[in-house]
């Protein structure tokens, strides 16, 4: 058994995952899309080793002996039981972005543990399958695992459940620039949010419509039909988070600052800038932009004294593997 490292991209969901039809399984109640985010990645180095007595695991520099380390510890039974291999691993992780604070770090991080652990095996799985094994360690670890815009497919069956690109980075020259105003973690993760969000009563009308948006979505990105594209995708991120608001007991991700920030971007498209936002499981606001107004948006938030940090991503790739050597 042997050790290599592979680097995957964070993700960003224009259609949302949220709630799943099997927990265990991360079966998604709807399927989603997202575009991969161009230089905001993790970057895990799995070594299988016969003489290990246990896993271990190293986030950011850090020994993680707590709740990381056990879905770490899940994930490599998971790659275990899938090939044949009855030893332990040495994981090693790093994210260049902040960790909890809406920034999907969970995606990056199961997309690249799943491609580095499959390596250094000296396995060669299909792109499909590696979607798949992702996302029993995160749903939206499966979108991270091909290249640029990517749609996650709902099913009943493990193998039915998997990823694929619609798109390539090239496809549509959009920018993601990414307000940050806490760098708190968040303090209920999106594992224990999906399985309340059949607490909601508007749970059933989103997953309802969910199918008809992510079409209407599609074609947008396709087209290059911006206004389309954001008001959908404000739409999807807002119905989102009134399920997430009114589940019980009720979910509020935004802070003060999200909120303002929100009703600036709807301005600033009412004036002409090609800008949308959309919100993950946390307070910071994803402003989704065409390139040409990625400089005047990013002003323009850096400007505001509760903008902690602007990032800026362009379509990334999918995850990759960078080393591997098997002795
Ligand atoms: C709000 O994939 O982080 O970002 O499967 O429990 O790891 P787990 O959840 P996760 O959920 C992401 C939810 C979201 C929307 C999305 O990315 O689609």
């Amino acid at each position: 058994m042997g050790t290599a490292t592979a680097r995957a991209n964070a993700n960003i969901a224009f259609i949302k995952y949220w709630g799943n039809r099997d927990d265990r399984l991360r079966l998604p109640a709807n399927p989603s899309i997202s575009m991969n985010l161009g230089g905001l990645f993790a970057e895990t180095t799995v070594r299988w080793e016969e003489d290990l007595t246990a896993d271990s695991f190293g986030l950011n520099g850090k020994e993680d002996t707590g709740a990381g380390l056990t879905r770490v510890v899940a994930h490599l039974d998971v790659l275990r039981r899938r090939l044949d291999i009855a030893q332990f691993a040495r994981v090693e992780s790093r994210n260049n972005f902040p960790t909890g604070a809406g920034i999907a770090s969970s995606a990056a991080a199961f997309a690249a543990l799943t491609v580095a652990g499959a390596a250094a095996a000296g396995a060669q799985l299909s792109e499909r399958e590696l979607t798949t094994i992702a996302r029993l360690g995160s749903g939206s670890a499966s979108r991270s695992v091909p290249t640029g815009f990517v749609e996650w497919y709902a099913a009943d069956a493990h193998e039915e459940s998997y990823a694929e690109s619609f798109g390539t980075p090239n496809t549509w020259d959009i920018v993601d620039v990414i307000a940050v105003v806490s760098k708190a973690h968040k303090p209920v993760g999106s594992s224990a949010g999906h399985q309340s969000a059949n607490t909601s009563d508007l749970q059933t009308a989103r997953v309802a419509g969910a199918e008809e948006r992510l079409r209407q979505c599609k074609q947008a990105i396709l087209n290059h039909d911006f206004a389309a594209f954001a008001d959908v995708v404000e739409h999807d991120s807002n119905l989102m988070h009134a399920v997430m608001m009114t589940s019980r007991p009720p979910l509020f991700y935004w802070l003060p600052p999200t909120l303002m920030i929100m009703d600036s971007v709807r301005q600033w498209r009412a004036d002409g800038l090609r800008v949308c936002y959309t919100l993950d499981a946390g307070p910071n606001v994803h402003c989704i932009c065409v390139r040409e107004d990625a400089a005047v948006v990013s002003e323009r938030l850096r400007a505001s004294s509760e903008v902690l940090d602007v990032l800026i991503a362009p379509p990334g790739d999918g995850a990759q593997v960078l080393t591997v050597s098997i002795p």
